[in-house]
């Protein structure tokens, strides 16, 4: 089975689109972009395109490189005080020169659609409710549920310890009862490893994983991004064992490919972060919030 990220996350906006329409007052998420990264320039494109496709107003801030940190954290506080702002996300990564932990903590958390900020982190490590959840890892867990594919009880294997995708995903892994694994770059037996798991999780950007040494019949969501010889972009999994995309099927319980799996999901996750924002930061009547409920 393919789990068809491209095609779930059509039909999830499809519905935030009706809900956002139902709301007085729009969710705006506030983008702020530093540098000329192309990479970031192109993501930051693509949210702002499916925001304003689905009625959620999307501004774009951009900075020169050499903006001063100071600046950047004036703009946030600005924007944690407009009223008109609900959700607020710093485009990463940052120029060298900032300190992205200041940055970060600057961020009103009821703001903080991306969970970056030590209350919203600490929260999910406490098992508590942040206002918001990560998006990569939301994403993955909602197309994990949509394919019923179970999470309680099984071996996980996170490969991968950043900040926005390999650690949220194992705190938000083990609120569901797995057993989980994360490896990294110091891992050692990364194939022994692997060959334990039921689910493997892959954010490297690197292709680490050789399907071949993957257990019969398990669940492979590839989250890395990186391009091949030919400029193609490809992700963490090595295929070259198999033959074809039939023999793949036949061996594995289910992927995500790159690109159309976890990519679009990711978008739809910080989609629905951007609605919840409004429960977060709207000053509604007690009648008016229980719609959030
Ligand atoms: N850079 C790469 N992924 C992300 C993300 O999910 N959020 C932000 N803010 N920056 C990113």
């Amino acid at each position: 089975m393919i789990l068809d990220g491209k095609a779930l996350s059509k039909k999830i906006l499809e519905e935030i689109k009706i809900e956002v329409a139902k709301l007085e007052k729009k969710p705006h998420l506030v983008v702020i972009l530093v540098g000329d990264d192309p990479a970031s320039k192109i993501y930051v494109r693509n949210k702002k395109k499916t925001a304003l496709e689905i009625g959620i107003n999307s501004t774009v801030i951009e900075f020169p490189a050499d903006v001063e940190e100071n600046v950047l954290i004036n703009k946030i506080q600005e924007l944690n005080n407009d009223e008109s702002v609900t959700g607020i996300l710093v485009q990463m990564p940052l120029p060298k020169h900032i300190d992205k932990d200041n940055v970060v903590c600057a961020i009103d958390p009821k703001k903080d659609v991306d969970c970056f900020t030590p209350e919203n982190v600490g929260k999910l490590a406490l098992g508590m409710k942040p206002y918001f959840y990560p998006v990569t890892p939301q994403g993955i867990l909602i197309m994990l549920d949509y394919y019923n594919i179970p999470i309680e009880g099984k071996n996980v294997v996170v490969i991968g310890r950043s900040n926005i995708v390999g650690k949220p995903m194992a705190q938000m892994l083990l609120q569901r009862n797995a057993t989980v694994t994360m490896c990294h770059s110091h891992t050692k037996n990364l194939d022994d490893i692997i060959k334990t798991a039921d689910i493997i999780i892959s954010a490297v950007g690197k292709k680490v994983v050789r399907c071949k040494m993957v257990k019969y019949k398990s669940v492979l969501v590839d989250v890395g991004i990186s391009r091949d010889t030919n400029g193609k972009l490809t992700g963490d999994l090595n295929f070259s064992d198999f033959k074809d995309i039939n023999e793949i099927l036949d061996f594995v319980e289910a992927f995500s490919p790159v690109p159309g799996g976890v990519g679009p999901m990711t978008i739809v996750s910080l989609m629905l972060n951007s609605l919840l924002s409004v429960k977060h930061t709207c000053i509604l009547s007690s009648i008016a919030k229980s719609c959030f409920k």
